[in-house]
């Protein structure tokens, strides 16, 4: 029986292959397989997004874990090139833009088992960041790309990727949105959440090592969103790294509206979202899935690999600019709303374009 492997690492990964392995499970003669790096490791980072999301136990768990790029990188070829080895699916399919991706990638391409990668195409011309490391990479090595946006096809032509191997599809995280928005509503009748329902209230996250690593950013932007703070209340769910470096810089949040959570699971943080009256993010995600809730989002990037999201949806980079990001928030709470549209093929069915195509593989 031929056998797709798709492999996963980190938060982000998850809510793109859910919708593709639901829609290959209709192919009955098709073994599907899910390896999970370990990349993300956490009940709250991993394991509550499997279980939300309806994703099968992974059948192998490298627990590469944390650690330097080089070190999680070769860590997760060493061990995936194990598994392929001993495997060798007839596909591999890989996701977004972490580390993970490009690892399991690299790994193919070697091994000369064919690779392909959803959500491909997107670049922010940012050679800083490494996910464009990693986007630009997997890409070169992919033999089949599936983008999100039109924007992703000309990008890739422009690299000199074969038009054959190109595939628009469509957006398949907005697949897992679509599918979960219901069961996300049920979140409001949930005691947690139940005080926030009829109130204004911003949503913020913020984990970009350019944002958060740097002390002076990141107490520049603690300052704008308590500024923001006095008049709506502030909803920030912490990622693991910017929990530590709020501690290590000795930035707090007392007494300025800013309420810190624990990090979110999938549907409580859709709940949110799909309420607030402002998402700030530095999320890439997160502009996609506020573009299609109508959310206004002001980014705080000075780029982003999603710029349909600009063009057409809500969101407004405010680049890495505390004054600018509470200049621009104080104009949105005074009502002053960018409106937005939803792209071409975000229609919650990107992933059974991505099966339909594998299938006939
Ligand atoms: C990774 C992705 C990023 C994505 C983000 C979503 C890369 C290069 N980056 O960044 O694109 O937006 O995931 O979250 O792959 N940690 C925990 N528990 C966990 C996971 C991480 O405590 O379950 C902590 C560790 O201290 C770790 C740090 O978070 O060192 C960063 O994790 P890492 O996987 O290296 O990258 P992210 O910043 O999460």
């Amino acid at each position: 029986m031929p056998e797709i492997l798709h492999v996963v690492g980190a938060r982000p990964n998850f809510m793109k292959a859910a919708p593709v392995m639901r829609a290959l499970a209709v192919y009955e003669q098709v073994q599907q397989t899910l390896v999970h790096t370990g990349q993300h490791y956490d009940a709250t980072m991993s394991d509550v997004f499997f279980a939300q999301l309806g994703l099968p136990e992974p059948t192998i768990n490298l627990g590469v874990g944390s650690g330097s790029h080089a070190v999680q990188t070769a860590q997760i070829m060493l061990r995936l090139e194990e598994v392929l080895q001993q495997r060798r699916p007839d596909w591999v399919v890989v996701y977004g833009d972490v580390n993970s991706t490009v690892a399991a990638a690299l790994v193919c391409a070697k091994l000369l088992i064919p690779v392909a990668h959803v959500e491909a195409g997107l670049r922010s011309f940012d050679r800083t960041m490494p996910e464009e490391i990693n986007r630009v990479l997997t890409d070169q090595i992919a033999d089949l790309l599936f983008t999100p946006s039109a924007d992703g096809d000309a990008n890739l032509l422009r690299e000199g990727i074969a038009p054959d191997k190109i595939h628009r599809v469509g957006n398949v995280m907005i697949d897992t949105l679509v599918r979960l928005l219901p069961r996300a509503a049920e979140c409001w009748q949930n005691g947690a959440w139940q005080s926030w329902r009829d109130r204004p209230y911003v949503l913020v996250t913020l984990h970009r090592p350019a944002n958060v690593d740097d002390p002076t950013m990141l107490a520049g932007l603690m300052t704008a969103l308590a500024a923001i703070g006095h008049r709506v209340p502030v909803l920030f769910p912490l990622h693991p790294r910017t929990r530590r470096r709020l501690e290590a810089f000795g930035l707090s949040a007392a007494g300025s509206g800013i309420h810190l959570l624990e990090p979110l699971a999938y549907l409580d943080f859709l709940a949110l979202q799909s309420r607030a009256t402002l998402v700030i993010t530095d999320s890439g995600g997160i502009q996609e899935e506020t573009t299609y809730l109508g959310v206004p989002c002001l980014t705080v990037r000075d780029n982003t690999e999603r710029p349909i999201t600009v063009a057409m949806g809500t969101n407004i980079l405010v680049g890495r600019d505390p004054a600018r990001l509470q200049a621009e928030a104080h104009r949105i709470l005074d009502g002053d709303v960018k409106k937005g549209s939803i792209p071409p093929l975000w229609d919650g069915r990107a992933g059974e374009r991505v099966a339909a195509i594998l299938s006939r593989l």
